[in-house]
């Protein structure tokens, strides 16, 4: 069974779309500076793997390699002279992916397995499927990243994975490597919020000032959120209905284009500049939540009309007008928030980041404004560990690791994570 980006939640074996990795360079857009959730059945065998690295744990090893580096030793003092090396894993949808990140801001290795033409025919992620795939491609991951960075295991300080939010059997998949990983090597273990992730990818090209506003648009996330200072996460806005990444993906098939549906409707929504007209949704006046439903059914309307009457609308000026109707909305709730938050950065994440209208519209919304925009490069956009890694590093700057009896949490929220 295939679903989408709307329906994890509610069922544990499904999901929506993920998104085809663009492994591009980032380009300037318009003189501005450019920096580079789901539910809870583990299987059975994941369990057992669980339990035996929670008794071994339990039995001590890496206990001590937590206290050492709690405590202040003479251990401690030598892991911070050291370039902190963290090899960061993400699994939680359909690319599996390992990277080794140095002192959370460089990048030594970011390799990605995309699953994207195997879950094309069914238009959408097969969990099922896509945790097989996980377990076949992690190990030729890791040692494609190690030899990418040129590091050795003895050089890594820490090992992240993504804890949560994503689908449950892939989650488990990288946690569970990533606790044998860091109970073999003796080194701590850091549980990551994707989102926190998502935002962090950033700072891999370009250093984050605060306070500022982060507008994540991803597959399963669309979020205006609010960050007083580095590692504060404030939720100022959501989508009540669907994930722009999912609206995109939607629409998409309606249109009859492949899955992952969003960069082939901003490929289309660039061949024409006559947009078909559609709504806007902007809910109550001071909200800063997001609506994509209404906007989808709209297009679905249109186009069922279209066809009963025997008409064809090309679909570029379907693609155009949603498109527009999409990137209006969010720069103008995020050009208010970042007034209204007093911010230094409008910090663009998630893989709809990838999006040419969304860019180019914030870009010069942004130089109207006299604002900083900072958008991640096209291949960090959509999922890599590279994200998890430098992420991860802000725990690593608290010393906060995470115990290797850690669950993955399917619908991990980052507030939970950055209180843990
Ligand atoms: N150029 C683009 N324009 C619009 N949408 C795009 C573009 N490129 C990718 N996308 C969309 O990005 C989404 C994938 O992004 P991402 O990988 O961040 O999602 P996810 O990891 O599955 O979800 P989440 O991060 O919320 O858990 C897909 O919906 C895809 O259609
Ligand atoms: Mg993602």
């Amino acid at each position: 069974m295939v679903m989408h980006k709307d329906e994890r939640a509610s069922d544990p074996l499904t999901a929506g779309a993920g998104g085809k990795r663009d492994h591009q360079q980032s380009a300037a857009v318009g003189g501005v500076s450019h920096a580079a959730e789901r539910k809870p059945t583990a299987g059975a065998s994941s369990n057992d793997a669980d339990s035996q690295l929670k008794s071994t744990a339990d039995s001590g090893s890496s206990n001590d390699a937590q206290h050492q580096l709690t405590s202040g030793s003479g251990n401690t003092r030598e892991h911070q002279k050291k370039p902190v090396r963290i090899l960061a894993i993400e699994t939680s949808c359909d690319e599996t992916s390992v990277a080794i990140v140095e002192d959370g801001r460089r990048m030594l290795a970011n390799v990605v397995s995309s699953q994207v033409d195997i879950h094309e025919k069914y238009g959408g992620v097969v969990p099922e499927i896509a945790s097989r795939k996980h377990v076949e491609t992690i190990t030729v991951m890791l040692e494609e990243a190690l030899q990418q960075a040129d590091t050795s295991l003895d050089e890594i300080s820490a090992v992240a994975v993504t804890q949560g939010p994503g689908l449950v059997g892939s989650l488990l998949v990288g946690v569970v490597a990533a606790k044998t990983l860091a109970l073999a090597l003796d080194v701590p273990l850091i549980g990551t919020h994707h989102i926190a992730g998502h935002i962090y990818a950033n700072e891999l090209v370009q250093p984050l000032e605060y306070p500022l506003v982060a507008l994540v648009v991803s597959g399963g996330h669309t979020e205006l959120i609010h960050m007083p200072a580095r590692g504060e996460f404030r939720i100022i806005g959501q989508t009540r209905d669907d994930a722009v990444g999912e609206a995109y993906d939607k629409v998409a098939r309606a249109l009859g284009l492949p899955y992952p549906g969003g960069p082939h409707i901003d490929r289309l929504a660039q061949m024409t500049d006559d947009p078909l007209e559609l709504p806007r949704a902007w809910l109550e006046q001071d909200s800063y939540d997001f609506s994509f439903s209404g906007l989808k059914s709209a297009v679905l309307n249109v186009l069922n009309q279209t066809k009963m009457r025997g008409e064809v609308i090309p679909p570029a000026r379907v693609a155009r007008g949603f498109q527009e109707s999409v990137c209006d909305v969010l720069a103008e709730k995020a050009m208010r928030a970042v007034q209204e938050f007093g911010a230094r950065q409008l910090v663009l994440a998630g893989g709809v980041a990838a999006n040419r209208g969304l860019r180019t519209v914030l870009a010069e919304r942004c130089a109207q404004a006299g604002m900083q925009l900072v958008v991640p490069p096209i291949e960090l956009c959509t999922d890599n560990a590279a994200m998890i890694g430098a992420a991860a590093y802000l725990k690593w700057e608290r010393q906060s690791f995470t115990p290797l009896d850690m669950k993955a949490k399917p619908l991990f929220t980052l507030e939970e994570w950055m209180n843990e």
